[in-house]
C-alpha cells in the first residue's frame, strides 16, 4: 500500500509546510499549524467536474445569458444586499456568530423561494431533520412546500441530493460539518473546506442553482478556515449583531455580481427574522436626543463602513493628574487630541477628567474618527450638543488640521442610508460629491469644525 502523504497545513491562511512550525511565515498566526493528508489528486482529475460540455471556448454569443439574471428571493433586504437575488450557478458563502440567525434566514429564504416555485435542498450537518423540521414550523413555513431536507454530512451524499432533485438553490449548514471521505482529515480543516467547496464549485456551476455555504467565524470576527473559501466563491455575506439586542445587519464583503456597500437590516423576533424597511430611524432611535457629548462618526472596517456613537464626557476633576479613561479607542490617541484641543482650540482641560466611550462595545482603531472623538469632547466641555442627523469624518493632525480620510464617499453613503444629512468632512475633500440630499460641511482645521458644529 502507498505509503501516506501528509502535511502541515495552517489554518489560517491555508499554507502548507513539511514540517510543523510555531508560527506560520506567511501570515504570522501562532500555532496554526495541523497534520492533514494530501488529497490523492484534486477533485477535478476525480470526474468531478461535470462541466464535460463546457470544456471547449465559446463565443460569448453562445452562452446562455439566461443564467446571468439573478433570481429575487422575496425578502427584500437580502435580495439588496445580494445585488438582486440569487445568480443560477453562483455560490454564496454567508458568515456570522454563533445564534445571530444564519440558518434562520437560510431556511426563510429556502421557504420564499419554494413559495415561488422553486425546490429547495437544505443540507444540515447540524441539525436533525426533527429540529429543522420544528424551526421550520416556528417560521411559518408550509410544510408541503417544496423544501427538502437532508441530514447528512459527506459530499457525495449532498452530491446525490443535488443530482436527483435538481433543486434552485442548495443550502450547507455549514460548510465546516460536511467532509469528504476521500480525505482523512476532520471536518473543517483547511484542505476539507478546500476539497468540499471544490467539489460544490463544479456541482453548482454545471447547472442552474445557486448554493449557500452557511459558515462559522472565529473569535475574532473572520470567517472559520482560511481566506482560501472568501476567494472561491462568488458572493461573501457577513451576518452581525450585538449580544442582547434583537437587531441583525447583514453586510456583503465581496460580491461578484453587486455592490458591497449596501446594508441589510432584520430584526429577530418570535417568528424568525423580519425585515426592517425604515433603519434609519431605528438606529436614531438609539441615540439620547440633544445630549451633549454624544457624536455620530463613521469608521470603516476593513471595506466596510459603520455608523457608531461616541460618546465623551469632560467633568471637573479634583486630582492632580485628571483621569483619561477610554474605552474603544487609543488611549494614545485620545490624549494627543486633547492636547490639540488645547492648543488649538484653548479648551482648559488640564484640570478635567475625560472620559471616551465608544457604544455598542466597538474598538475603533481608525484616525478617520479622530474629528469625531474631538468634537465629542468640545461638545461635553461646552455643555452644547452637536446639531442632529450630522455625521463627523475626519483625521485630525498635530497641528490641528484636518486631512483627507479614505472611503470618504463610502461612509457617506452609510450615512445617508440610516437617516444622516448632513457631514462635516475634510476640507482637502470638498471635491467629493455626497450623496443627494446630504449637505457637505468643510473643515479644515479642528477650530473651523467645532465652529459649524456649534
Ligand atoms: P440560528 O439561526 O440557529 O443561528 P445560527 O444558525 O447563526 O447559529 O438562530 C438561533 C437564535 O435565534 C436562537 O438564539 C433563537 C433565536 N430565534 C428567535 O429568536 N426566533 C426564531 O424564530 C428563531 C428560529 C430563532
Ligand atoms: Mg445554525
Amino acid at each position: 500500500m502507498a505509503k501516506v502523504k501528509t502535511q502541515f497545513v495552517c489554518q489560517s491562511c491555508g499554507s502548507a509546510a513539511p514540517k510543523w512550525l510555531g508560527r506560520c511565515p506567511d501570515c504570522g498566526a501562532w500555532n496554526s499549524y495541523q497534520e492533514e493528508t494530501c488529497a490523492a489528486e484534486p477533485a477535478a482529475a476525480r470526474g468531478w467536474s461535470g462541466q464535460a460540455a463546457a470544456t471547449h471556448p465559446v463565443r460569448l454569443a453562445e452562452i446562455e445569458a439566461a443564467t446571468g439574471h439573478p433570481i429575487p428571493i422575496g425578502i427584500g433586504e437580502l435580495d439588496r444586499v445580494l445585488g438582486g437575488g440569487l445568480i443560477p450557478g453562483s455560490m454564496v458563502l454567508l458568515g456570522g456568530d454563533p445564534g445571530i440567525g444564519k440558518s434562520t434566514i437560510a431556511l426563510q429564504a429556502l421557504a420564499h423561494l419554494a413559495g415561488n416555485g422553486h425546490r429547495g435542498l437544505y443540507a444540515t450537518g447540524e441539525e436533525s431533520a426533527a429540529q429543522v423540521k420544528r424551526r421550520a414550523l416556528r417560521l411559518g413555513v408550509d410544510p408541503e412546500q417544496s423544501v427538502f431536507i437532508l441530514t447528512e454530512n459527506t459530499v457525495d451524499a449532498v452530491a446525490r441530493a443535488i443530482q436527483d432533485l435538481n433543486p434552485t438553490i442548495c443550502i450547507i449548514d455549514s460548510i465546516q460539518t460536511i467532509y469528504s471521505s476521500a480525505l482523512t482529515s476532520a471536518p473543517g480543516t483547511v484542505s476539507q473546506l478546500r476539497e468540499v467547496t471544490t467539489q460544490l464549485l463544479y456541482l453548482t456551476k454545471a447547472r442552474p442553482m445557486a448554493t449557500l455555504l452557511i459558515g462559522h467565524v472565529t473569535k475574532d470576527g473572520t470567517l472559520a478556515g482560511p481566506k482560501v473559501l472568501e476567494h472561491m466563491v462568488d458572493t461573501v455575506l457577513y451576518f452581525e449583531g450585538e449580544r442582547g439586542h434583537q437587531y441583525r445587519l447583514l453586510r456583503a464583503v465581496k460580491n461578484r455580481f453587486g455592490s458591497t456597500n449596501e446594508l441589510g437590516v432584520f430584526e429577530m423576533t418570535g417568528e424568525g427574522l423580519r425585515e426592517v424597511s425604515n433603519p434609519s430611524e431605528l438606529f436614531l432611535a438609539e441615540r439620547p436626543a440633544h445630549a451633549a457629548g454624544s457624536v455620530v462618526i463613521a469608521p470603516l472596517e476593513g471595506t466596510r463602513p459603520m455608523l457608531v456613537e461616541l460618546q465623551a464626557l469632560v467633568s471637573h476633576s479634583g486630582l492632580a493628574n485628571p483621569r483619561r479613561t477610554v474605552i474603544g479607542v487609543e488611549g494614545a490617541r485620545v490624549g494627543l487630541l486633547i492636547a490639540v484641543l488645547e492648543r488649538i482650540t484653548g479648551l482648559a482641560l488640564h484640570d478635567q477628567d475625560v472620559f471616551v466611550n465608544v457604544a455598542g462595545g466597538l474598538k475603533i482603531a481608525e484616525p478617520a474618527s479622530d474629528l469625531g472623538i474631538v468634537t465629542a469632547i468640545a461638545s461635553s466641555f461646552r455643555n452644547r450638543p452637536v446639531p442632529e442627523r450630522t455625521v463627523v469624518i475626519g483625521e485630525v493632525g498635530l497641528t490641528g488640521e484636518v486631512r483627507a480620510v479614505v472611503g470618504l464617499e463610502t461612509r457617506m453613503t452609510e450615512a445617508h442610508k440610516l437617516g444622516f444629512r448632513r457631514a462635516i468632512v475634510p476640507k482637502g475633500q470638498a471635491g467629493i460629491k455626497g450623496p443627494k440630499g446630504m449637505e457637505l460641511t468643510t473643515a479644515g482645521n479642528v477650530a473651523e469644525a467645532l465652529e459649524c458644529l456649534s
